[in-house]
Parts: C-alpha cells; sequence; structure tokens
C-alpha cells in the first residue's frame, strides 16, 4: 500500500524524535516517575513533531513494557494502539471538526474509562483551528482536575 514519506518515516519513539530533547526528556521522566499531566500543548513550528510526539505519548502511557520511557512498540497495547484496533486513544482533526457539537461530544464521551488501555487519549490535532465556541468548550475539558 502507498504511505506517502512523511506517514513512512513518523517518528516511533521519543528517541527518534530530533531536535527536541528538552521535551522528549521531559516526557520520559515523567512517564518513568509515573507522574503525568492530565492535559499537554504542543506548540511550535510546523513539521517539528508535535503529532509525532503526541502520538508516541499516547503509547508509552499506556505501554506494558516502556524502555526508559519510550514505548516499546512491540506490546499488544502498543501495536493495538499502532494499528488501531485499540480505541481509546481518538485522535481527532480540529481542522475538519471544529464545532461545538464536535466538543460537545467529546466532553460528554471523555467521562468513560478506557475499553483496553490503561489512560484514554484524545489527539486534538490543528487544534488551533477550532471555532472560538469550540475551543471555550475544550477549555472546561483541560481545566477538570482528574
Ligand atoms: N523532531 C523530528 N524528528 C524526526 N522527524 C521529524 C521531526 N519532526 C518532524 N519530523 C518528520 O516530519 C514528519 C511530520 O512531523 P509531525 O507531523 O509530527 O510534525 P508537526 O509538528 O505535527 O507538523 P504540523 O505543524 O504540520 O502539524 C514526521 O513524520 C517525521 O518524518
Ligand atoms: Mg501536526
Ligand atoms: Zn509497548
Amino acid at each position: 500500500m502507498y504511505q506517502a514519506l512523511y506517514r513512512q518515516y513518523r517518528p516511533k519513539t521519543f528517541d527518534e524524535v530530533l531536535g527536541q530533547e528538552h521535551i522528549t526528556t521531559t516526557l520520559k521522566n515523567q512517564i518513568q516517575k509515573g507522574n503525568i499531566g492530565h492535559a499537554y500543548l504542543f506548540s511550535g513550528t510546523k513539521g517539528t513533531g508535535k503529532t509525532s510526539t503526541a502520538k508516541i505519548f499516547s503509547r508509552a502511557v499506556n505501554c506494558l513494557n516502556p524502555v526508559e520511557g519510550n514505548p516499546c512498540n512491540e506490546c499488544e497495547i502498543c501495536k493495538g494502539i499502532l494499528d488501531e484496533s485499540i480505541m481509546d486513544i481518538i485522535e481527532m482533526d480540529a481542522a475538519s471538526n471544529n464545532s461545538v457539537d464536535d466538543i460537545r461530544e467529546l466532553r460528554d464521551k471523555v467521562v468513560y474509562p478506557p475499553a483496553r488501555a490503561k489512560y484514554k487519549i484524545y489527539i486534538v490535532d490543528e487544534v488551533h483551528m477550532l471555532s472560538k465556541g469550540a475551543f471555550n468548550a475544550l477549555l472546561k475539558t483541560l481545566e477538570v482536575t482528574p
């Protein structure tokens, strides 16, 4: 199957994310200590690894055998997330799901526990594309302390 180059070479571990060691080291330390936040905001220039890092993080926190904070990418959980058979990691593209209703739906579902993974994770990609109303609705979810 054809895969665009950028997808083919998407880094799969924190150690493969280049030039962002200040970020990846922090995230790996938090995972090793089991001291993770309930929301993260990645900002930066186009193509610097924000989406890749979010996807790596979603596996690392749920991985059964993390390697120094990196996801192993071999356990059943990592594999299930990679092949998208585990539905607890929800990727939303805010550029196409940018309405208040889409975010309300997220907010309503976020309260249910994960089915297979330890943590349910919403990756809201291109979050700057959310409408003003949707952003305010999302803010309520981000502000809630678990
Ligand atoms: N720090 C990095 N180390 C290694 N490869 C990278 C890095 N940043 C980007 N890449 C390469 O570029 C591709 C796109 O990266 P990614 O989608 O994570 O960037 P992004 O920051 O989310 O960009 P955008 O702002 O366009 O959404 C990756 O699949 C990878 O091939
Ligand atoms: Mg991105
Ligand atoms: Zn794993």
